[in-house]
């Protein structure tokens, strides 16, 4: 069955590695005949929640920026690969700005069942990417129709393309063809 998978990146490096796994997952789905769009955080405008919750009753936020048209996005898709690099052991903060700023899905029909995480770091060691998986399987926790069914993580990478041509490059790509 044809998904339309939506692929969030949130590095604001150009050519990051974490956006290189999101290129590869991409290139994976389109393979199969997937529709994929991507979405960079890169010049976006994306304030933080200010926690009023008037978007429980209303469905939108009060912060006229760039994440309405984000959301829409995001509501729609059935799969969602979210890309980010290890910031201090965690997911980056603009990622996480965003996933806060997905309150106002919380009470409507959202489409989205499968969620994956795209993850570089510098450190090595597979436990790197561990308080990132936390972080989104907590969101995904809030949206019960959802879950996370798949984690890439490419450790041992600092400069940019650096995780070009490794096994995690490999990995993201089969990710993407076997959404
Ligand atoms: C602010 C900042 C914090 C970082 N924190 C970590 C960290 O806690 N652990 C780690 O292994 N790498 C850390 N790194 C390195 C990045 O995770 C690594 O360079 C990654 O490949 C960057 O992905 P990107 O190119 O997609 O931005 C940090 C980099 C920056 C800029």
């Amino acid at each position: 069955m044809q998904k339309n998978i939506l692929v969030i990146s949130s590095t604001l490096r150009k050519a990051g590695n974490s956006d290189i796994l999101a290129d590869e997952f991409i290139r994976g789905a389109e393979s199969k005949g997937h529709s994929v769009e991507k979405i960079s955080l890169q010049a976006k405008q994306i304030g933080f929640c200010k926690g009023c919750l008037s978007c429980q009753k209303t469905q939108n936020c009060i912060i006229k920026d760039d994440v309405a048209a984000i959301l829409e996005k995001i509501k729609t898709a059935n799969v969602i690969a979210f890309a980010t690099p290890i910031y201090f052991y965690e997911i980056c903060g603009q990622l996480k700005t965003l996933l806060d700023r997905t309150n106002p899905l919380f009470t409507t029909d959202y489409q989205f069942r499968e969620i994956y995480l795209l993850a570089t770091a510098a450190d090595t060691d597979s436990h790197a990417v561990d308080n990132a998986v936390k972080a989104v399987n907590g969101w995904v926790e809030c949206f019960p129709k959802t879950s996370l069914k798949g984690v890439v993580f490419g450790g041992g990478v600092t400069n940019v393309g650096e995780v070009r041509n490794t096994s995690a490059a490999e990995q993201a790509f089969k990710a993407g063809q076997n959404v």
